[in-house]
């Protein structure tokens, strides 16, 4: 794995362009397999996610065309419908493309997804809406996944929790099957809302995306030329808004969609933070680095303030004047990275769901370890905004979720580079 070398101090001031959402593109290259025709994906994010999803559709059968951030994948023949366990682990959100192989062929072989650093992850959500639709899982006690089913059938889903990969693993199944599916207390991210749009380009009777309930109605076969754009990454688009806000920057971002980032410029213009609109696609952020502290800001499911963005607030609020709480509702374990921020100098308090954070004047430089995506983007954000100088290692998380982000970084002000450990 690499490092990242940072010397902080450096004010973000410039313009970046926001690639493609990772949490839309692995759903959408997920619903490729549905289809027995050649899919084409513009905007897709350069990720080792990515890259992980293209190899296991490769081992499927499909074929895959990739240039730049355009990647065709060619679904008419899948020769095969177990997930080679080495890539499912890699990637514990493989688990989303359960839907789309038992929908197109009937049967999905593929490692039961472990936990990772944030929490247990677990999917009794998707196995139990799949049993729902008529498909036989059984397994589990070897820490495998064996699901087989004839021809699903449509019926009507309450989510206990409104699931973002259970909403999607059932909008997959549910396109094959016969008759109509109802989704209650569906999720409605905008990855949610991406992913019906490629379905309808496949031909698919779906909607209610967005609303918390959805319908699909299930086709016989798909075997079109779906061309689709991915939505820019909101989270992408927070945490170098939230960089800014750190260093006491000014930064234009651009590919964005304004209305994806409501709430987490919510809490940047009342950190202090001036934002400004530009036709709904191009966000201007002014900081004074001088920030004042959120009394309390609790993560939820979309629109609310997303758990995805939790860990770089709490690194922007641990600069900021005063003492903020932030609630984590969603994931049970995801104040792990607040140990190494306070290596920086941070003075945070983790009580239960809640993180107690004491702005403090400066952050001084350290030695920091990143364990998960999130939580190394706000090692970066804490790196960026110390005096002096910090390592970060495991930086291979942080690659799982942006594309090149020394080199991002580095294009508007900051003193950063990546070595090889
Ligand atoms: C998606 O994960 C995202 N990943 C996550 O982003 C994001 O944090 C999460 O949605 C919430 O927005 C992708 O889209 C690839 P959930 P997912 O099912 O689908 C519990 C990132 O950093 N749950 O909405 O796994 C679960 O444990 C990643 O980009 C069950 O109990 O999230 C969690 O507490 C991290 N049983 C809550 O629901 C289930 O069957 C929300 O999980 C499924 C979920």
């Amino acid at each position: 794995m690499s490092n990242l070398i940072i010397t902080g101090g450096s004010r973000l001031c410039g313009i970046i362009e926001v690639p493609g959402a990772k949490n839309s593109v692995l759903p959408v290259l997920a619903a490729t397999l549905l289809n027995k025709g050649t899919s084409i994906l513009e905007n897709c994010p350069e990720l080792d996610d990515v890259t992980t999803m293209l190899e296991i559709l490769g081992a499927l059968g499909c074929g895959i065309r990739r240039k730049g951030s355009r990647i065709e994948v060619d679904a008419s023949q899948l020769t095969a419908s177990s997930i080679p366990e080495e890539l499912a682990k890699k990637m514990r959100s493989s688990i989303i493309i359960l839907g789309s192989l038992l929908a197109r062929c009937g049967e999905a072989y593929l490692s039961y997804p472990g936990g990772c650093e944030i929490g247990m992850r677990p999917i009794d959500m998707h196995l139990k809406a799949l049993m729902q639709m008529g498909a036989q899982i059984d397994g589990i006690s070897d820490g495998m996944l064996r699901c087989r089913a004839g021809k699903l059938t449509g019926c009507e889903i309450l989510l206990d929790y409104p699931s973002v990969g259970a909403t999607e693993n059932i909008m997959l199944a549910a396109s094959l099957a016969e008759g109509e599916t109802i989704i209650q207390n569906a999720a409605k991210e905008p990855e949610i809302d991406d992913l019906q749009a490629f379905l309808r380009k496949m031909g698919i009777n779906v909607s209610g995306a967005g609303t918390g309930v959805i319908r699909i109605q299930g086709a016989r076969e798909i075997k079109g030329e779906p061309v689709h754009r991915i939505i820019p990454d909101r989270i992408v688009t927070g945490t170098y808004l939230a960089a800014a806000a750190a260093t006491g920057g000014s930064l234009v971002v651009t590919n964005v969609i304004y209305d994806h980032v409501g709430s987490v410029l919510y809490c940047l213009k009342r950190c202090g933070c001036r934002i400004k609109n530009y036709s709904g696609n191009v966000i201007a952020l002014e900081s004074s680095g001088n920030l004042a502290a959120l009394d309390l800001v609790r993560t939820s499911p979309y629109p609310g303030f997303p758990t995805d963005m939790q860990p770089q607030l709490v690194a922007l609020l641990s600069k900021c004047k005063g003492t903020s709480v932030v609630v984590e509702t969603v994931f049970e374990n995801r104040f792990r990275y607040t140990e190494q921020l306070m290596k920086l100098g941070a003075d945070i308090s983790i009580q239960g769901r809640a993180a107690i954070i004491r702005g403090v004047d400066k952050l001084r430089g350290a030695q920091l370890e990143a364990r998960d995506l999130r939580g190394g983007a706000a090692l970066v954000i804490g790196a960026l905004a110390a005096e002096g100088t910090s390592s970060i290692s495991g930086v291979g998380y942080i690659d799982r979720g942006y594309e090149r982000m020394e080199k991002v970084l580095a294009g508007v002000g900051a003193n950063i580079k990546r070595v090889e450990a």
